[in-house]
């Protein structure tokens, strides 16, 4: 009976075994495809995976294949790619985009996908073999610190501020690594803002494969020649996909590394990480500043106390928040109440400076100043960040202060009007980046990224070159809008009255001079002269 029953039992596994063999491979027949031409150089295909491990098993392959890179992409998940069922060290690779390479004389190999920590009971991968002839340059040929000594793909780190996109140095036939004669060009390429879909990913992924298509849909960025040459920094503009490539070239051949994908943040938790803080603080805050920002752009003229106030306030908050930035140990909530502390004082000793003195010319400076802030910012945002010559920090400074001086001085002598622009200028880019908090859009990294230059190390090594897509076109029309309108309104306004109001002493000395002209002067008719 015990007997019996095991011998069942035995046969149960064993089939479960065998159906597994049978059912868990992927087998890939390479016969049909040769390097060169892109359209049969690539095989790629999607699997969808349950199993805890899958084989893959490559057959026919041609004798002009020098190599080929086999790639693994999948979604959010870890998987590990190895050449063996047990991992052993040196053999294997895990992440969301991984690959690694093959080069020897059989025509058949095999690959295994292992399942660490499910995310969901399926998943879904891309699986790519790209293939080259052996005098290609190889993608990550050079050993230097990854886990496989030839590493052709690439390992994303992020914080807050940056993406790392870590790589391998590339090599190719008959070229010591110590040369360093082959060539990399890096790219990237931004998925749809704020767009998680699995779809969306894959479909960027797709347009990375190739060397082809990275230099059809990808944008070019300067390769440092230094220590971050293999460590490329880019802008974090989380919740936008951004994938990234590069490509190694030798004697006019090329290859492609496995592209790889970041967020910039934690998909798997896509509301808190990749669309900004959701706490009910942020969100009023926010309100506070369409407010605000709307109502600076079209009345802060008028109400010239107001403003006052509450440009010194956001001067103060800048300058105070920038200047502890330096100091690492505060965290990002002390560093806001201090600001927020201690601009709410710069607030009212700028009011005071008015209220004391008086002088119109003195008082805007500090909104033309800022003014100038928000327009350097914006010319290094649009694309001067990314020239070389401003990785060197006395050049970005020495080219940010004089933009904010060359604003000042255009501004100075329209004093009334430039104070006018000013307040338009800066209360509907408040609004703008406020209501981007809402609706999605990277306006707000115009001034983040400025900030980021001061505080964060390394960051002028890092690629800016912004998302720039319907969305922010729709805010930029908007912002233009605002401005216009803000004009509009506050010249309108303006019409017969001073440019500037009355302060306190203007105010005493009026009530003064009418008591006492009132009977010497205001009376007597001017002496005619006929
Ligand atoms: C590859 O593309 C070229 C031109 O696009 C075409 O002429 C050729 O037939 C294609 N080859 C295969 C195998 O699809
Ligand atoms: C791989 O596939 C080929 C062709 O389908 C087959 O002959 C071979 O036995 C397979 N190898 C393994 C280990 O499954
Ligand atoms: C995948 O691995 C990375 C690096 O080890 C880790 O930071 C990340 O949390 C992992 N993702 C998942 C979904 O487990
Ligand atoms: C790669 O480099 C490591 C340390 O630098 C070394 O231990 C290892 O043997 C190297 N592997 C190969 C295949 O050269
Ligand atoms: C991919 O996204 C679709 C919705 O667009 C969803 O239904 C599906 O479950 C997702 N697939 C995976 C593997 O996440
Ligand atoms: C590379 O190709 C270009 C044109 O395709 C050719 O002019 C050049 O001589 C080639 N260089 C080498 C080293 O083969």
């Amino acid at each position: 009976m015990m007997d019996n029953r095991s011998v069942v039992m035995k046969l149960i596994v064993c089939i479960v075994l065998l159906s597994c063999v049978w059912c868990d491979g992927i087998d890939i027949d390479l016969s049909r495809f040769h390097p060169g031409p892109e359209n049969h150089s690539v095989f790629r295909k999607y699997y969808t995976i349950t199993e805890d491990s899958t084989k893959i098993n490559i057959t026919n392959i041609n004798d002009d294949v020098g190599m080929f890179i086999i790639q693994v992409h999948t979604f959010v998940e870890n998987v590990t790619l190895s050449t063996n069922l047990e991992l052993t060290l040196h053999s294997y690779v895990t992440g969301t985009n991984v690959g690694l390479l093959w080069g020897s004389d059989e025509s058949s190999s095999m690959f295994y996908v292992l399942r660490n920590i499910a995310v969901q009971k399926e998943v879904r991968i891309l699986l790519v073999v790209t293939l080259y002839d052996e005098y290609d340059p190889v993608p990550g040929g050079c050993n230097l610190s990854f886990d496989t000594p030839v590493a052709p793909y690439q390992v994303i780190t992020y914080n807050d501020e940056y993406l790392s996109v870590n790589s391998q140095a590339p090599s190719a036939y008959g070229v010591s690594c110590d040369e360093d004669r082959v060539e990399v060009a890096m790219f990237h390429l931004y998925l749809p803002e704020y767009d998680n879909n699995n779809e969306t990913y894959f479909h960027g992924i797709e347009k990375m494969l190739t060397v082809k298509n990275i230099l059809k849909y990808g944008t070019q960025v300067s390769v440092p020649e230094n220590y971050f040459k293999y460590r490329r920094l880019y802008s974090s503009y989380k919740g936008t996909g951004e994938v990234f490539a590069i490509v190694a070239t030798y004697n006019n051949k090329s290859a492609a590394y496995v592209p790889a994908v970041s967020y910039g943040c934690d998909l798997l938790n896509w509301q808190q990480s990749c669309m900004g803080p959701v706490t009910d603080h942020w969100k009023l805050s926010m309100a506070v500043q369409v407010i605000f920002g709307l109502f600076v752009c079209f009345m802060g003229h008028k109400f010239f106390r107001m403003t006052l106030y509450m440009i010194g306030f956001t001067f103060g908050v800048l300058i105070t928040y920038l200047t502890i930035s330096l100091e690492e140990n505060f965290t990002t909530t002390e560093r806001a109440v201090t600001s927020f502390i201690i601009g709410f004082m710069y607030g009212i000793v700028w009011m005071f400076f008015w209220w004391k003195f008086g002088i119109p010319l003195l008082s805007v400076h500090l909104a033309f100043l800022l003014t100038g802030f928000l327009i350097a910012s914006i010319v290094f945002y649009a694309g001067l960040a990314d020239i070389p010559v401003f990785t060197n920090g006395m050049n970005f400074w020495a080219t940010f202060v004089s933009i904010m001086l060359v604003s000042l001085i255009l501004l100075i002598p329209f004093t009334m009007y430039g104070h006018i622009f000013a307040c338009s200028f800066l209360g509907s880019y408040a609004c703008i980046t406020a209501l981007n908090y809402y609706v999605g859009g990277n306006l707000q990294y115009i001034i983040i990224n400025t900030y980021r230059r001061v505080a964060v190390k390394n960051f002028n090594y890092a690629v800016i070159d912004p998302p720039f897509q319907m969305i922010d076109t729709l805010h930029s029309l908007l912002w233009i809008l605002l401005l216009l309108f803000g004009i509009f309104i506050q010249v309108r306004d303006q019409r017969g009255k001073p440019p500037f109001p009355p302060n306190r002493n203007e105010v005493i000395d009026a009530e003064r001079i009418t008591e006492r002209t009132s009977l010497i002067r205001a009376e007597v008719p001017p002496p005619e002269y006929t």
